[in-house]
């Protein structure tokens, strides 16, 4: 069968597809190893390399689980659906066949300019079957985020240069409990330029209804997984929530920081309550990365703590700066 010649030269790309070009978190293009983690097909879908086991099974079996027919009369599962991108099945070709691909939805392709934020939830980033040597690795890796909750990557538009910011991923890691809320979630929002506050909002709508399913579902727990959050660059967006128009102005040097302003958090509490269940077509969060999720009959403290956190300084980017 013919084949395609890679972006970069490195190696053969299978037919009709090539390099992933906004992977923002993950596993990168390794030469050495000739391992392509992630590749765009023609019709805009994405192909995810299955890791080697038992990782790449896990992940595997979990798409396969949530979005199994039987799946359809568990209403957890069935919710959880709503919160993971389109699983396709999996995706093998002639010429490589010691590769299989996780055939999903792209989250990114009806945005113009998508602002993309890989956030990976909870201070526990290894999972129960961790050696002593990876509990120890992870552990100084992850100094800074084991005490946020999260850890991040991402890039943003910037509509002044029409260019795309990447961050350094290993200067975000750094980012401690104090400079995150700024050098952090306010540079993912856009506030060295101007804070998209409509953004903050629509997102935070999105997570709230994802902590619901959290507070219910005693079936899995997360162990690295990320939260993928996309919003529209280009601004002012087409299709906003009426809410939006109602938030907070910025007044980032007006406001003390350490006690944020009582107010204006009462109020965005009010309007997050008379939100609840709106869609803002401006956004779009999806669950991804189940190499490290496991069966549990427990509520998953570690990744609720960590959403929450990270729902906290998304309310104090609305009423602090
Ligand atoms: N369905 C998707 N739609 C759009 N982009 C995606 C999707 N899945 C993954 N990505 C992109 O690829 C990146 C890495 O994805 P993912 O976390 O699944 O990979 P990984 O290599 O398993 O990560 P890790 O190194 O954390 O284990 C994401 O940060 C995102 O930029
Ligand atoms: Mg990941």
């Amino acid at each position: 069968m013919a084949t395609t010649q890679s972006d970069n030269n490195f190696r053969q790309l299978p037919p009709g597809t090539k390099l992933l070009d906004h992977q923002v978190a993950g596993h990168l293009v390794n030469q050495k190893n000739n391992v392509i983690p992630f590749l765009q097909t023609k019709d805009k879908t994405l192909l995810k390399l299955i890791q080697l086991p038992p990782r790449g099974r896990r992940e595997l079996n979990f798409y396969q689980t949530v979005f199994d027919e039987k799946a359809e009369s568990d209403p957890i599962l069935r919710r959880l659906k709503d919160f993971l991108p389109y699983f396709y099945g999996t995706c093998k070709f002639d010429i490589f066949p010691d590769e299989l691909y996780l055939h999903l939805e792209d989250m990114t392709v009806e945005f113009e300019k998508a602002s993309i934020a890989d956030i990976k939830i909870g201070s526990q980033t290894y999972d129960p079957e961790a050696s002593a040597e990876k509990i120890q690795y992870e552990k100084i890796k992850n100094q800074f985020s084991t005490e946020v909750g999260f850890k991040m990557g991402f890039r943003v538009y910037r509509p002044s240069t029409d260019t795309f910011h990447f961050p350094c991923r290993k200067k975000l890691l750094q980012l401690d409990q104090f400079r995150i809320l700024e050098e952090g979630i306010g540079e993912y929002f856009n506030l060295s330029e101007s804070l998209r506050k409509d953004a903050v909002f629509a997102i935070l709508l999105e997570l709230i209804d994802i902590k619901n399913w959290f507070e219910n579902q005693r079936k899995f727990a997360f162990y690295s997984s990320s939260l993928l959050c996309i919003y529209e660059g280009l601004w002012p967006c087409k299709q906003h929530l009426a809410a939006v128009s109602q938030l907070p102005p910025s007044n980032h040097s007006i406001v003390n920081k350490n006690n944020g302003d009582c107010r204006a958090m009462t109020n965005i509490e009010d309007l997050l309550q008379s939100s609840y269940g709106k869609r803002d077509s401006c956004v779009k969060v999806k669950m991804i990365d189940f190499s490290h999720v496991y069966a549990t009959c427990e509520r998953d403290n570690n990744y609720l703590i960590g959403l929450d956190s990270l729902i906290n300084y998304l309310k104090r980017l609305l009423t602090e700066l």
